[in-house]
């Protein structure tokens, strides 16, 4: 049995990446199905039914292309839209936080643990719940980082201005003496390197990217969903604004692996579906 269809994944921009990076390394022969609605960056902002709107037409243009699961690597469109995803995808569907929880929970020593999102996130309590739901004792701070993303999606990792903005945004969550933060945003592990620079070598950070690749790994074996043979995996990427900068910023952070990137057009045509 071989399933050879895609694995669909969707995010706001190019922080998605960070999530296909993990599952082209745990699943190197299943093709990928990329969208970033980089026409309609960022997410974080924006009041829920609007992230839930779009985050609903990139689900079923992605279902309309045939893709075997859903991968929603993006916490903001998660935490907006994930149970109306799951409702009408009609496949399985993966997705960011708890993953990143599970290995949060098993990280911290002293049960301290920091999260840093984009507002819609933070504002939604989800990891608060997530957190509870794990039944650890541990708790949870959180901070949202609004000007984080535009600067991976600019593809800015090093800038004063960002470092500012880390050691603003960090510092409460230090005060709270935590011993691992959680990087919230798909965009975040690309501030790894600045993150870790800021916490000093005490704080565990969590990405929940290879988490998510697991679970996306035990869902394709769960539902004899798994690509077989050996050949390589063909990907396809779509940006919604100007392939060409979507290509420049993705080819950065994912590598050779990043084929041409196309168009897709960020409105539902036919049923709800994209062109
Ligand atoms: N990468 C998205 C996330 O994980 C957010 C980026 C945005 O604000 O659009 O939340």
């Amino acid at each position: 049995m071989s399933d050879p269809r895609p694995i669909g994944v969707f995010d706001s921009g190019v922080g998605g990446l960070t999530v296909v990076r993990a599952i082209m390394d745990q699943l190197p022969h299943e093709p990928i199905l990329y969208v970033g609605d980089t026409a309609r960056f960022p997410y974080g902002p924006k009041p829920v039914d609007e992230i839930r709107r779009y985050a609903l037409e990139i689900a079923d243009f992605l279902v309309h292309r045939d893709v075997k699961c859903l991968v929603v690597a993006c916490n903001s469109i998660e935490v907006s839209a994930i149970d109306h995803i799951t409702g009408r995808a009609g496949i399985p569907v993966v997705g960011v936080i708890d993953p990143g929880v599970r290995a949060a929970v098993h990280v911290t020593r002293n049960g301290r643990i920091g999260l840093i999102g984009t507002e819609a996130t933070v504002s939604s309590g989800a990891y608060d719940r997530a957190v509870a739901a794990t039944g650890a004792p541990v708790m949870i701070r959180s901070q949202a980082c609004p000007v984080f993303v535009e600067h991976v999606e600019r593809g800015d990792t090093t800038s004063d201005e960002l470092r500012g903005a880390a050691r603003r945004y960090l510092s409460p969550l230090m005060a709270e003496g935590i011993d691992t933060l959680i990087m919230g945003c798909t965009h975040y592990p690309l501030l790894s390197g600045l993150l870790q620079l800021e916490l000093g070598p005490d704080v565990g950070l969590v990405s929940s990217a290879d988490e998510t690749a697991k679970d996306v790994y035990a869902t394709l074996v769960a539902g004899g969903l798994l690509r077989a043979g050996d050949e390589r995996a063909e990907h396809e990427f779509l940006s919604t604004g100007d392939p060409a900068t979507f290509e420049r910023v993705a080819g950065v952070f994912l590598g050779p692996e990043l084929t041409e990137v196309g168009a897709a057009r960020a409105e539902p045509v036919g049923g709800g579906a994209w062109s």
